[in-house]
């Protein structure tokens, strides 16, 4: 009796010095980082990497899906967004649709699928979002437009749109164009450079512009056709139209890369761009700001790019649950030869 109590306490120490090894070596020395007491915590950290570490870290997801690369207000646009997410400490899931509405929709349900916080992205053209649309609004994502619009009757399928006001812009165009010609006789022959066909800034500034010429007369749009807001469709259109049209004294294109390009034509046919054919344009891109100094654009109507941080503010607003206005509109201004050499300097894109 008395040896199997002497061996039973024998086992108990002997029980009590392993715990006590255990405990001494996972003291913070081993390597592991301590607190291997706390055997619960092991599990919850393989949790979180095994959860995809991004979700787990508290960090918010935003997809983006931006229209594509096509001209230098874009890359603008996307160095924006993508500073201000990374200055905002946002998982940002960026998506290029290379100027291609399928690849856009591919993105969006692609989002839905990771199970973004936000969904954010500026749509290649207006029409045709509904069915993806209500896809992310089914599944609780809130979704922000950016620089364009969508023509979607329910705007309960978004939570803002933050850009620019493109009638506007192309009301900007036309009312300085009236004002440069008041009071002269004769025709004034005016081509135009649309952006790409169905977006809504191709649709809208066509639609300010013609508004604010639409009461002279002699101010006549005698050609228009889409350079896909690209620096080379520009050229490509604008040789076009100097072969077909002996008269052209105004061109209003809808970006600064169309007329960038176009402006390549005009000297390829002997023409002084800003002299023989006055130039106006919209965007305000360094390069853009360039051809104005030079006297090469007369009159630039500024789209503003930086839409970063006021996105970023969006998202934070969105998911703290605020009420934020169903549209945020940038403001922008204008720049004749003369500003456009003051300001460039100061251009930052
Ligand atoms: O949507 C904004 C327009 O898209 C810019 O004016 C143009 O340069 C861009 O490609």
């Amino acid at each position: 009796m008395k040896k199997s109590v002497r061996k039973g306490a024998f086992l108990l120490v002997a029980a009590m010095m392993l715990v006590l090894a255990a405990c001494g070596g996972n003291g913070g020395n081993n390597g592991n980082g301590g607190n291997a007491s706390a055997g619960g915590n092991e599990p919850t950290a393989k949790t979180e990497e095994a959860s995809g570490g991004e979700a787990a870290s508290g960090k918010v997801k935003l997809g983006f899906s931006q229209v594509g690369a096509e001209s230098g207000w874009r890359s603008a646009n996307t160095d924006s967004i993508k500073s201000s997410a990374e200055e905002a400490g946002f998982d940002l899931k960026f998506s290029d649709a290379q100027q291609k509405q399928e690849n856009q929709i591919k993105a969006i349900r692609s989002f839905i699928q990771q199970k973004v916080d936000v969904i954010a992205f500026s749509p290649v053209v207006e029409s045709g979002w509904d069915t993806v649309l209500k896809e992310a609004k089914d599944a609780g994502i809130p979704v922000i437009l950016t620089d364009r619009a969508v023509d979607s009757q329910d705007t309960s399928l978004y939570k803002t749109f933050i850009g620019s006001d493109f009638v506007e812009e192309g009301r900007r165009a036309g009312n300085w164009l009236v004002e440069q010609f008041k009071g002269k006789d004769g025709d004034v022959n005016i081509v135009e450079l649309q952006g790409t066909t169905g977006s809504a800034p191709a649709i809208d500034r066509k639609a300010g512009f013609e508004e604010a010429i639409k009461g002279q007369a002699n101010l006549k749009i005698i050609a228009s056709q889409t350079g896909d807001f690209t620096r080379a469709k520009g050229k490509e259109v604008m040789q076009a139209f100097l072969k077909a049209n002996k008269d052209i004294d105004v061109l209003y294109a809808h970006n600064d890369d169309m007329a960038l390009g176009a402006i390549q034509a005009i000297e390829a046919a002997g023409l002084k761009p800003g002299q023989d054919i006055i130039i106006i344009s919209i965007d305000g891109v360094k390069d853009g700001f360039v051809a104005a100094s030079e006297g090469k654009i007369n009159f630039i109507v500024e789209c503003n790019p930086l839409l970063g941080p006021q996105l970023m503010q969006a998202v934070n607003d969105v998911l703290a649950g605020k009420e934020i206005p169903q549209r945020i509109v940038t403001e922008e201004g204008v720049f004749t030869s003369e500003d456009a050499k003051k300001e460039l300097p100061n251009r930052k894109y």
